[in-house]
């Protein structure tokens, strides 16, 4: 168990806390790419506690600025989209991008108030079909080339998940706890096995169970005992390889996560498949009702993921960690926190955080996809043993 303090420290991500401006270092995708269109060019985003705008103005150009129009405060999802940006519906402020006021209709025509306006904005970049955000202080670093992001022998598809009504924290943890696999999705899980006990359920076929930092976070690595191993990496801070996947969990504010999971497909013969954006998948709610909390909504555990969620948020919407209890089996969660507080204070001292990456040229970061591409193979390739 952690104090009060210490789970504020780790769970809250607005702007000025310590997690919120750690994870401030990273870039974080916030919207499907095909979510901008000519007929909708505007789209709400929170992200780390912060209401914004992302929008496509008659250019082309793609902006992400704060939501309430620096005037009076409308919100720009209304704006309309021009040439140079976007105006606000109600008095025409408009701002691009960089959020640069470049007009105040209403001022007279000698005015140069506008030039004294500077509206919230943060850098956009577009990949693997999706908008990408930094809300960081300059410069931004790279997205990582992650070879499951970047691997060209193949075709990527994205899979969109629906809104997790809990702290991201809870998600991360779990990323760390391989324990869970073997009990809480034993029936997706267990490819036509029935455990000789429900409480146990798979657990005894876990030889071990073990966890290492490595350069882009931490591995954790389930050894069978028929000598089969899997390794998972959770690349910090917000981001677990699971399979041919990565969930990448996106904070929406203290209470509420987005989760983009891309995937990448690898051809048998290595043949590069991508054609244009990736396929995409909007998952359906893992609730009914989909907008309730528990215990005023009931979850469908007709997937593995519904069942995480499932975990989640019935941990509290922010877990309650001062009356925990852990155990030996949650060595790696505990891990994961001492890496938080470590990479909180390398920003509180300056310094980049773990697995920031700046050089634009980079090399392809190996998360030991090939490891797991083989075990899928010797598995069959049917079957997704999702190991989260
Ligand atoms: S509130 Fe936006 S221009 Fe007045
Ligand atoms: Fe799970």
């Amino acid at each position: 168990m952690i104090t009060k303090e210490e789970n504020e420290l780790l769970t809250r991500v607005g702007p000025g806390t310590p997690a919120g401006e750690l994870l401030r270092r990273y870039w974080h995708p916030v919207a499907v790419a095909g979510q901008l269109t000519e007929a909708s060019p505007t789209h709400f985003v929170r992200i780390l506690g912060e209401d914004l705008v992302l929008f496509k103005d008659k250019s082309g150009k793609v902006g992400l600025i704060a939501d309430h129009c620096s005037h009076r405060g409308a919100s720009l999802l209304y704006g309309r989209v021009e040439e140079r940006g976007i105006a606000c519906a109600y008095h025409g402020w408009l701002y691009d991008g960089q959020g640069n006021c470049l007009e105040t209709p209403a001022e007279p025509a000698d005015s140069r108030f506008h030039l004294t306006v500077k509206h919230r904005a943060y850098p956009v970049r577009r990949f693997l079909g999706m908008y990408w955000a930094y809300m960081g202080p300059m410069p931004a670093p790279e997205i990582p080339k992650y070879d499951v992001w970047v691997r060209r022998d193949g075709y990527h598809t994205l899979v969109v998940h629906p809104r997790i009504d809990c702290n991201w924290f809870q998600a991360m943890e779990n990323s760390v706890d391989p324990a869970h696999l073997q009990i809480l999705h034993q029936e997706l899980t267990g490819r036509g096995r029935t455990p000789s006990s429900t409480t146990r359920g798979f657990t005894d076929d876990i030889a071990a169970l073990d966890f290492f930092t490595f350069p882009h976070g931490i591995i954790k690595k389930r050894t069978y005992k028929n000598g089969i191993f899997d390794e998972h990496p959770l690349l910090f801070p917000t981001v677990l390889r699971v399979n041919n996947s990565t969930e990448i969990r996106v904070p929406i504010d203290d209470e509420h996560l987005m989760i983009f999971e891309p995937y990448f497909h690898h051809s048998a013969n290595g043949e590069a498949k991508d054609a244009g954006e990736p396929a995409v998948e909007v998952v359906a709610p893992y609730k009914e009702p989909a907008d309730a909390l528990h215990p005023f909504t009931r979850f469908i555990w007709d997937r593995v993921p519904a069942q995480d969620t499932c975990a989640w948020e019935t941990q509290g919407v922010v877990a309650d960690r001062e009356h925990e209890r852990l155990a030996t089996s949650d060595r790696g969660i505990v891990l994961l926190r001492e890496l938080m507080v470590q990479q909180i204070a390398r920003v509180q001292a300056g310094l980049d955080p773990l697995g920031l990456e700046r050089d634009p040229d980079h090399a392809m970061i190996d998360t030991r996809l090939d490891q797991t591409l083989e075990l899928m193979r010797q598995r069959g390739a049917a079957v997704q043993v999702r190991a989260m």
